[in-house]
């Protein structure tokens, strides 16, 4: 009975979850765990942009630092994320460029400032950032998502915070992030042809993040490999970054079942690929998972429930792994 990131050590694959800097404080059993299991760590806020400058100007590291202490003491690898996200913006950001107060020549300074900033608060202690997430739009013709980001910086923006970042901390891997794009999609195609492109033009692109939020009410993404396996060929990184399988309650052994299968068709595409480099669960346990409070009557989309007991998932990626 070995833990994850033993596994993952032997298997060449860091092992991470989502931390939530409130349990981290208060519960020391989530804390021993996070340190046991886990050779990766992301903020699951705590490095976002509302979070780190919830007033223009005064940066609130104490939350991130932390993170980044406890992961040192713990032997453990720092995944950013994340820089530009049109989710959990701070509301002087967005109301300011709403109302007109900062225009687009102000909006690209502060862009630019806030990647400059961050990503130099953290040289040599991040490993890898997601310098956008969530760029596209779903559906069957996917587009940049019309962003402040894209409207005020120009369709460019992308190549642009890259370069930023890649100034401000020139060994940290530079990563495009999003959900539903875990298998061969017309989504995950708009990330190949845009990574090509980057690549094509010498713009810092070092790695892919393929969420892995699933949902065993929709099709397993049985392709995964051949997905990653694409971009591991235009020399990029891989990585699952925020891996948890939901489903609607009460659970059964059907949906246990799915949910084994689910975790490892995702670690399986990981281990198959050359570069995959991470595997990152967000969040570990069903006490503090983010699925209950956003999807109704859907959860326990965790490999340890809210006991901190194994649950089949759990034991499942064990097996993956350490067959290696
Ligand atoms: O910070 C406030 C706190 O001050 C307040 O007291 C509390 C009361 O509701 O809310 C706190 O903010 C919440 C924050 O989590 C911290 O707990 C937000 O309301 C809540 O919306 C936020 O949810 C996070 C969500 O991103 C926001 O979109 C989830 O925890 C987090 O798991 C989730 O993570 C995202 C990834 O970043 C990107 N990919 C999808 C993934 C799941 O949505």
């Amino acid at each position: 009975d070995q833990p994850l990131r033993v596994l993952g050590a032997k298997a060449d694959v860091l092992i991470g979850t989502a931390v939530d800097m409130n349990a981290l404080a208060t519960d020391t059993t989530y804390r021993e765990r996070v340190r046991t299991d886990f050779s990766a760590v992301t903020a699951e806020n705590v490095m976002k942009w509302a979070e780190l400058e919830p007033t223009r100007g005064q940066y609130n590291w104490g939350p991130a630092d932390q993170l980044v202490a406890e992961a040192r003491r713990n032997g453990q690898q720092i995944h950013g994320h994340t820089l530009l996200w049109h989710s959990q913006l701070p509301t002087w950001l967005t109301d300011g460029v709403a109302s007109g107060d900062i225009d687009s020549a102000e909006l690209t300074e502060i862009v630019r400032n806030h990647i400059r900033t961050v990503v130099g608060h953290f040289k040599g202690k991040v490993r890898a950032w997601d310098v956008v997430n969530e760029a596209f739009t779903d559906g069957s013709a996917p587009v940049l998502r019309d962003t402040i980001f894209k409207q005020h910086l120009g369709d460019d923006y992308i190549a642009k915070a890259l370069r930023w970042a890649h100034e401000a901390d020139p060994r940290a891997k530079l990563f495009l992030n999003d959900y539903a794009i875990d298998n061969v999609n017309a989504k995950s195609t708009a990330y190949f042809e845009l990574a090509k492109t980057l690549k094509a033009q010498r713009v810092p692109l070092h790695g892919q993040g393929f969420q892995g939020h699933l949902d065993l009410q929709y099709p397993l993404p049985i392709d995964a490999h051949e997905n990653l396996a694409r971009f591991d060929r235009l020399g990029l990184e891989t990585a699952f970054t925020e891996v948890d399988v939901r489903y609607f309650l009460p659970g059964d052994t059907y949906k246990t079942a799915g949910q084994v299968g689910s975790f490892n068709v995702l670690l399986q595409a990981c281990l198959l690929t050359p570069k995959c480099v991470m595997f990152t669960v967000w969040g570990f346990t069903d006490k503090y998972s983010w699925v209950p409070g956003f999807f109704e009557g859907q959860g326990e989309a965790t490999p340890l429930d809210a006991n901190f007991q194994p649950k089949p998932a759990y034991r499942g990626l064990q097996q993956t792994l350490a067959l290696g």
